[in-house]
This record gives structure tokens, sequence and C-alpha cells, in this order.
């Protein structure tokens, strides 16, 4: 008989659904296997307020497939004058989780976000006063930094010293993909939380390069190298609640990856809670996977754990060379090759 695993339904608490007619081919992958998703604001133009985020809320839930139990938790994305006032009217909506940080430049539909964190002070101040968490893209874009350091030096020049300027503001790292990374998170208080993705999990940058450019490996922050993987493994079946699930999902059209200049995002909704499993079996830590998946996350966002179940086999199938994506294509991670685990349903 094949290994099984019976676990309380995940959540991913980092996903791009994207908007239009790819939403309702995108969500589905996730609302197969996750019961909630952090849904990140990252659009054209960016949901920079709580009524924007209803209205993107409720073309999720019209497009998602009939029966789908899947909710939509949604972020505001933070830019250099979103006023405090925002943050009050997003907590009194009961529906806003979470305000997104991304760097003016630092990657997709990132060029309205923040120049400089210091203009977002009082914002800042609001949200750590009423509990909304500051979701973090960490990579600075100065060119002088290297691409491989540009989460390090975020540390030390933005991260460190804002959550010494606002030691009560609750923070999550985004998909964080080093080993100063894990170090960091692991010695800051208890207001500090991770997400990591299947990818960083699975991969180090050579699958970047492996017979030639592997544009659909290509995601920011970039993969980086095994000790780096190692460390996040290590962090990801710790049993320490810092850490739990986000996948980052991005998925881009085909013809935008597979191009001169290539998007960045790694589409993974498709396999990712099999992605998972696949990377703690490799560390020998499945039992550690259910409390990653469906425990940690739920807690520190301040959310009740989910009640229902999903179950695994450790059957191995082959993923499509694509996925539809509105009037394109989408290429999946691992497309044409083997994932080992099964969602049975
Ligand atoms: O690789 C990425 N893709 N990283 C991000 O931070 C954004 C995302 C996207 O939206 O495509
Ligand atoms: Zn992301």
């Amino acid at each position: 008989m094949s290994a099984s695993l019976n676990i309380t339904r995940p959540d991913d608490f980092h996903l791009h659904l994207r908007d239009g007619p790819v939403l309702r081919d995108v969500v589905a992958h996730s609302a197969r296997r996750f019961a909630r998703a952090i849904v990140m604001p990252n659009l054209n133009p960016p949901v920079t307020t709580t009524a924007a985020a209803f209205a993107y809320r409720a073309r999720i839930v019209n497009s998602l497939p009939r029966h789908a139990k899947f909710q939509p938790l949604m972020t505001l994305y933070l830019t250099d004058d979103l006023p405090p006032d925002e943050i009050a009217q997003a907590r009194a909506s009961g529906h806003i989780y979470g305000v997104k940080l991304y760097p003016a430049g630092a990657t997709t539909h990132s060029e309205a976000g923040v120049t400089d964190i210091r203009h977002c002070d009082a914002t800042l101040e609001k949200m750590a006063e009423l509990g909304i968490p500051l979701l973090v893209h960490g990579e600075v874009i100065d060119p002088a930094v290297d691409v491989f350091d540009r989460e390090p030096v975020f540390i030390e020049r933005v991260l460190a010293p804002l959550l010494r300027r606002l030691p009560t503001l609750k923070v999550v790292f985004e998909h964080i993909t080093s080993r100063v990374a894990v170090d960091f998170v692991l010695g800051a208080g208890k207001n500090l939380a991770a997400t990591l993705t299947p990818q960083h999990l699975l991969y180090n940058r050579n699958a970047l390069l492996r017979d030639g450019i592997q544009p659909h490996y290509y995601c920011l922050p970039v993969l980086k190298r095994e000790r780096d993987r190692e460390a996040l493994t290590r962090a990801a079946i710790s049993g320490n609640p810092k850490f739990f699930l986000g996948t980052d999902s991005a998925p881009h059209a085909r013809h935008l990856k597979e191009s001169a200049c290539g998007c960045a995002g790694i589409f993974n909704a498709h396999a990712a809670i099999e992605l998972y499993a696949e990377a703690f079996e490799q560390a020998g830590a499945l039992d550690k996977l259910e409390a990653f998946a469906a425990f940690h996350g739920a807690d520190f966002y301040g959310l009740p754990r989910n009640r229902d179940r999903i179950a695994l086999v450790k059957k191995s199938w082959t993923v499509p060379e694509a996925y539809a994506f509105g009037d394109h294509q989408v290429v999946p991670l691992r497309a044409g090759e083997a994932v080992s685990w099964s969602l049975a349903d």
C-alpha cells in the first residue's frame, strides 16, 4: 500500500491570483487544495483602498468553481502616501488582513511601491496600533548591491531599523530565501514571522541555469545557494511557529516568461501542497507538514484553524506541459515532470 497523509486543510499565506479573464483558471487550482489564501494586491493599478479590495474580493468569489468554499483574505498595497485613515477603514471593514510592502522597482507591478519606508511611518504606526500585519517583500533595489545579496542588505538597511522603531508591529517576512533571513527571523521577537515557498525549499540557483536558461524557475527573490535551501528546509521542519506556508504562486503567460526579458514569478498552485509534501519527505519530516501548512499561519494571523481535512497519497503523476490561462497558457512548476505526491479527492 502506498503511503498516505491526512492533514487539516492548509491555507496559503501568500498568493497571486491576478485579475480579469485568467482569474477563473488560476483560482481553481488553489481552491482545490487550500481553505483560505492571503491574496497579494499587486494588480495594475494596485489595490490601495478597502473599496478596491472589496471589489477584487467579489471578482475572486465570482470566479470560484461551484461549491468551492475557498476564502480569499484581502490585503492592501502600501505606497509612499497611503494614509493612516485608510488603515482605520481597513480594520473597521473586518476583511483586510495585511498591508504589503513592495520596495519600488523590486518586482512585478511594484512601480507604485515604497521609495523610502520613512515616508510610511504614520501609516505603519497606525498598523501597529490596530494590529494589522505588514507583509514584506524583503529586497533592496540598489544597483550596487548584488542580486543574491538583496535580502540580507534589506534586513540591515530596512527591516531591522523598522522593527526597532516599531517593536510591536506584526511583520511577515515573505518568501524568505537565505540563511541570513532564517537567522534574523529566529533572533527577532514573536511579532516577526516568515513564509516559505515550495520552490525555495526544493531548488537552489542551479535550477535556473540547468542546460541553458530556465525562465520557469525565475522568481523574485531569486533562488539562492544550496546552503540557503538547507537553512530554509531546517526552518520549515523545525516546528517553530514563526515559519509557515506561503506559495508565492505567481502565474505569467507563457510568452511573457519565454522571452528576451522574462517576467519573475513561478506558478505552483497546481501542485502546491504536493510539492511541500515532497520537500518535507525528503527532509524526513512529513510529521511536521501539518502544523507548517495549517496551524502556524492561522495562529499568527489570529484566524481559527480549519476543521476539514485533505488526504495526500504517495502516488506519482506527471504535471501537464501547460494549463489554461485565459486566452493564453501558463507553464507550471515541474511541467512535463513527475510530482511524487497526489491529492486524493
Ligand atoms: O517572482 C515574483 N513574482 N516575485 C514577486 O515578488 C512578485 C511576483 C509576481 O507578482 O509575479
Ligand atoms: Zn509574491
